[in-house]
């Protein structure tokens, strides 16, 4: 997609030949690249979420253990640096999956052929993400056709980034609404601001801005009162983690606009690649692990100053927060999961046959 009318990838070659992304702490106010240059950076990117969204992070690994094949090939270095990939960051399972897909890749090869071959293999990864979320787009566009057809327009209520910045290009969620905007449907989008990183205010409004697709910013609690009102006519959200059970886990916050979605009968979709089902978790309100990050990202509010990223305090000092990073939606809630493979109910029988 594009930043200031530039087509570009999330990940993509810097000046200098070096393989890079944007970092999105950053973002908007500044468009940075940062290079990955070996293992340490794309761990650190992961965890200190300069990349974010679970098919990036999994793209970015497996770049990372691509370039450290170039500082140590042996099998042994292969597999410490997978395991250390996959602590960077629990809920995404995108993140294990390209780990894994890489170390299989790998273990077939001579130690000399494998730097070369793992970058191959990472550029052919985020182009296979690309399609597949070229795919996700054309099935949910004809979703959102559909209700344009219906009430002549198509007010979408998103959560979170779940864009092209989260993946290797399109999105999930957002990419059947560039392809509605693109097709001159009247799609709209209600981007939630979502705390505590605010990714919807700044990512998701950001991109879609940029494409021209028109989007409203709303605070995290606002999605409700625009369902009673009328004003939405469909969620679409990513996932990080689909159990087998149909239970997607999400953003915080994703359950309650599930819940209200219900309560209003909009319809609530999840799309997401077939590498974010994990069909080893049966139960995902149980079993999918979420994220415990830290406090300060709710006893403080980030601010963006002369290119300094820092944090400004927006609590009372001295008390204690929660922050978990993903809440799960239950099944029931989940009117369909849109993959590349087609749109199947939330239910184990659909998933099973995805597997
Ligand atoms: O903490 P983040 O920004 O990595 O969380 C991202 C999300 O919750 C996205 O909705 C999810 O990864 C799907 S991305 C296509």
């Amino acid at each position: 997609m594009k930043i200031a009318g530039r087509h570009t990838r999330s990940v993509f070659l810097d000046e200098q030949g070096r393989v890079s992304v944007f970092d999105q702490r950053v973002l908007p106010f500044e468009i940075r690249e940062y290079p990955l240059i070996d293992l340490s950076s794309a761990h650190d990117a992961i965890m200190h979420m300069v990349v974010r969204g679970a098919p990036l992070i999994g793209i970015t690994a497996a770049f990372g253990l691509a370039l450290h094949m170039r500082d140590d090939p042996s099998d042994k270095s292969v597999f410490n640096a997978a395991d250390f990939l996959k602590s960077a960051r629990p809920t995404a399972v995108n993140l294990a999956w390209a780990v894994d897909l890489m170390v299989q890749h790998l273990m077939a090869l001579d130690l000399n052929a494998r730097h070369e071959a793992a970058l191959e293999r990472a550029w052919q990864l985020l182009e296979e993400d690309v399609a597949v979320n070229q795919a996700i787009g054309q099935l949910g566009l004809e979703l959102i056709r559909k209700v344009c057809a219906h009430r002549g327009r198509c007010h979408i209520l998103t959560h979170c980034n779940a864009g092209w910045l989260a993946t290797g290009d399109w999105g999930t969620a957002l990419a059947p609404i560039y392809m509605a905007h693109d097709e001159g449907l009247p799609v709209h989008v209600y981007a939630d601001e979502t705390r505590p990183r605010s990714q919807g205010s700044l990512l998701t409004a950001f991109e879609l801005h940029e494409h021209g697709v028109p989007v409203e910013v709303i605070v995290d609690n606002a999605g409700g009162h625009l369902m009673q009102a009328g004003d939405i006519d469909m969620v679409i959200v990513g996932t990080d983690r689909v159990a087998a059970n149909g239970d997607v886990a999400n953003k915080i916050g994703t359950y309650l606009k599930a819940l209200a979605a219900k309560d209003n009968n909009i319809p609530f979709y999840v799309a997401c690649p077939l590498s974010t089902i994990d069909h080893e978790i049966k139960d995902g309100c149980r079993d999918i692990p979420i994220e415990e990050r830290s406090q300060n990202e709710v006893l403080n509010a980030p601010v963006l100053s002369a290119g300094k990223f820092s944090w400004l305090p927006s609590a009372t000092s001295g008390v204690g927060a929660r922050n978990p990073g993903f809440d799960v939606t239950p099944a029931r809630l989940v009117t369909a999961i849109i993959t590349q493979k087609g749109i199947v109910p939330a239910t184990t029988e659909a998933i099973a046959k995805l597997a």
